[in-house]
């Protein structure tokens, strides 16, 4: 008897889940590698982007280049409680690096039994992240002399007992680090200083982090010279010929019971602008409906790209527009009929959109208020040129969908 063809679903639209074709993102990649070739170390690396357009995928893939070119690798996500205090930080640090010393022996200590003859046991004292802390609470001076004097220890045991080039410490949502006045903790600050002060030493630690648009003019603001020691890598939306490899790749194998029309993938690449989770979830469903409509017993099955696009609103665009106020959706509206909208625009722009969408328009302060809100929620972010965008990556096609809807708060001008 012939069992079913199983071939799971390839597609994996989610945070962090490794692509089954990880598309493009060769030039940054060769970026990377540059950086690896560095002595001393002067620029470290921010990989950024909108949501979901794939910084954490590729930050897994650089580290088995970062191994194979013979660098020690650490790090982790960056949490909120992480970036509350600079102890905390420091020790978030450690915890990362210990696992890569905790094999250096660093003492022996002598046991001797009680008797004659008696032998004495010798027993290993290894760094490891108990002995690492305390030498972190043993340094004298402030949390940044402390740290370093640790990472030193680290860097000196570790090329003590192997030819390693240096050590990469790659941090995700770097964004949710930041300094904090009000409470006198400066945690982001203590980063940057560290790790410049290490590397104007010589000592080969590079620092990759990773986050959302906000994190560079974060790390400007704390310390201006960060421009100098960062190379700044913007993950955009893939090219035609990538998404087309991103959509077809997983499923050009013999055994696959599913085949894109070539009409479906362009249609597929227009949805999703090219953005990776976009496609992940686009195909994700494709796939499913069109295994699920032959299991139905549809000779021809038949799926739209249209028909998952709904489902896309639905699952990743609602949440997040169910938690803005009426008047906010308004605001929104307006800046969805920007021609710039997916791009940047300014405070000018929106009010003088407003003046000719609405009969009740925006002023200035107050749309500046209105996108500071907009900017704590995480769907619009200000660069450092003042101008602002959306953080979320199609959000100007969702709105104009909803207005077309007819569910939409935007009304039309009344004259008179
Ligand atoms: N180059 C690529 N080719 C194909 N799919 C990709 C690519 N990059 C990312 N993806 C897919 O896109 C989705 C989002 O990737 P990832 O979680 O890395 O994004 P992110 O930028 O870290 O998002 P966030 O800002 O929410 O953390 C995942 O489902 C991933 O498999
Ligand atoms: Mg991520």
């Amino acid at each position: 008897m012939n069992s079913p063809i199983i071939f799971p679903n390839p597609f994996r639209p989610g945070a962090g889940h490794p692509p089954p074709y990880l598309a493009g993102r060769e030039t940054e990649t060769k970026e990377f590698s540059a950086l690896l070739e560095q002595d001393p170390i002067l620029t470290n690396l921010v990989l950024t982007g909108l949501r979901g357009v794939g910084k954490t995928v590729l930050l897994e893939t650089f580290k088995p280049i970062a191994l194979q070119s013979g660098w020690l690798w650490a790090g982790t996500d960056l949490s909120e409680s992480a970036s509350v205090s600079e102890d905390n930080v420091a020790i978030r640090l450690l915890a990362d690096l210990s696992p890569l010393v905790a094999n250096v022996v660093v003492a022996e200590t002598e046991e001797r039994s009680m008797g004659f003859g008696a032998k004495a046991a010798k027993e290993s004292v290894r760094l490891d992240f108990e002995l690492l802390r305390q030498h972190f609470a043993a340094t004298p001076g402030l949390a940044a002399d402390k740290l370093k004097s640790a990472l030193e220890l680290v860097w000196a045991s570790v090329a003590a007992t192997t030819k390693v080039q240096g050590i990469v410490l790659a941090y995700d949502e770097a964004q949710n680090l930041s300094d904090h006045a009000e409470t006198y903790q400066y945690p982001l600050s203590l980063l940057l200083d560290v790790f410049q002060s290490l590397q104007k030493k010589g000592l080969p630690f590079l620092l990759v982090l990773t986050g959302l648009p906000t994190l560079f003019p974060k790390l400007v603001a704390a310390r201006t010279y960060t421009e100098r020691m960062f190379h700044v890598t913007t993950l955009g939306r893939l090219s035609n010929g990538d998404s087309r490899d991103a959509i077809l790749k997983p499923i050009q194998q013999q055994k696959c019971p599913v085949h894109f029309t070539p009409a479906a993938v362009e249609d597929i690449i227009q949805h999703s602008g090219g953005y990776p989770y976009f496609i992940q979830f686009l195909c994700r469903e494709i796939f499913d409906s069109y295994l699920q409509q032959r299991a139905g017993g549809a000779t021809k099955p038949s799926v739209t790209v249209a028909q998952v696009a709904r489902k896309l609103d639905g699952d990743f665009f609602a949440g997040r527009w169910n938690r803005v106020t009426d008047r906010q959706r308004e605001f929104l509206a307006v800046v969805a009929q920007l021609p710039n909208c997916d791009d940047e625009f300014t405070v000018q722009e929106i009010v003088e959109r407003s003046r000719a969408a609405l009969t009740k328009s925006f002023s200035a302060s107050h749309v500046n208020q209105i996108l500071a809100k907009l900017a704590e929620s995480g769907l619009v972010y200000k660069n450092r040129h003042g101008r602002y965008s959306f953080a979320v990556p199609l959000l100007g096609d969702f709105i104009r969908r909803d207005q077309a809807d007819g569910q939409g708060t935007l009304r039309p001008k009344i004259s008179g």
